[in-house]
């Protein structure tokens, strides 16, 4: 029986693309940026599964281009970049690669809140330039993370993550999510309301994944309510935050500092003006950027989409109403 035919849209780590290469066709998209989204849709007509990216856009265009089509395996936990419901019409079961990640994408926010909270880039920069030159009494004062509160905004496995490093590091933790946390008890966590964690955090850390209602959940009027003093961390999604009113708060210092791994747009240009604020940090959506984390990542790709071709159910799949049908 002939091999199925897969669409790679970038190499993913051998961990992942070998037992694909053993079981199917494997066409790979070898560039190191994106496929065009054109390419995407006519390579994907006449094949059976994809393996795509946080970065390629799988609309109802492209999904439609795929006549026929099976799996859709993304290499990532967010899946906002895939049309769910165009798939899900389909039956077409969508895979994604959650738990794998949480441990390190949530030691990146909490080495973002840190970096942040005690200044490192500016230091930094002081040494590279030439200008350490004496010990400063008043230079790079930066804030305390032992003993300040930290709200994380969603308190999903990342979340919960992060939750668990701020009190690991001594900090008041409150949460705000669409569900109360049995774990509130066992962890010290205290639910409040979006707009009272952002007015009582001392660092405000996002965790929800991208969706309608948390489209620029962090818009003006949200930066407003938060301190002077506060920081703001991301990374979760970019068009979590409004990145004109975040680019307001910090020139206009309604907040301290944000520390960003994803924004909107993503990538960020190098002359975006947010890249010309001294109190931004900003890293390239690196959360899961780790050798473990991301053959771990790679295999858990590879197994949704050999289940889905093999027409088993996906070990790990967003839309499981599709086996309801
Ligand atoms: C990374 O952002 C992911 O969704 O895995
Ligand atoms: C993602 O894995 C989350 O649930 O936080």
């Amino acid at each position: 029986m002939a091999q199925p035919v897969v669409f790679v849209t970038r190499r993913i780590p051998e961990a992942g693309l070998a037992p694909i290469r053993v079981a199917c066709q494997v066409r790979l998209w070898e560039g190191n940026l994106p496929a065009p989204r054109e390419v995407v849709r006519c390579e994907i007509a006449g094949c059976d599964g994809l393996v795509c990216l946080l970065s390629d856009t799988i609309d109802a265009d492209v999904i439609a281009a795929g006549d026929r089509l099976r799996v859709i395996s993304q290499y990532a936990v967010g899946v906002d970049n895939i049309d769910l419901a165009a798939a899900t019409a389909r039956g077409i079961p969508v895979g994604h690669t959650p738990g794998v990640l949480t441990e390190a994408t949530a030691d990146l926010a909490f080495a973002l809140l840190m970096a942040a909270a005690r200044r490192l880039l500016p230091g930094y920069e002081n040494v590279r330039a030439g200008e350490w030159h004496t010990w400063e009494p008043l230079g790079f004062l930066g804030a305390d993370v032992w003993g300040a509160t930290l709200g994380v905004v969603g308190l999903g496995r990342i979340g919960t993550a992060m939750a668990r490093r701020g009190r690991g590091f001594g900090m008041r933790v409150l949460y705000y999510s669409r569900h109360r946390s049995h774990l509130e008890a066992e962890l010290g966590l205290e639910y409040a309301a979006l707009g009272e964690l952002l007015e009582r955090s001392d660092f405000v850390s996002l965790h929800v994944p991208l969706t309608p209602a948390t489209d620029r959940l962090i818009d003006e009027a949200a930066l407003r309510r938060m301190k002077p003093t506060a920081v703001l961390v991301n990374t979760a999604r970019g068009a979590v935050v409004d990145t004109a009113a975040l680019l307001r708060a910090l020139r206009e210092e309604w907040i301290a500092a944000a520390a960003l791994d994803v924004t909107d747009p993503e990538p960020l240009p190098a002359d975006h003006p947010l890249l010309e604020q001294p109190n931004c940090l900003v890293v390239p959506h690196i959360g899961s950027a780790t050798v473990s984390t991301r053959e771990r990542m790679a295999r858990m790709t590879a197994e949704n989409l050999l289940a889905g071709l093999q027409a088993q159910r996906l070990p790990y799949t967003v839309n499981p109403e599709v086996y309801h049908g």
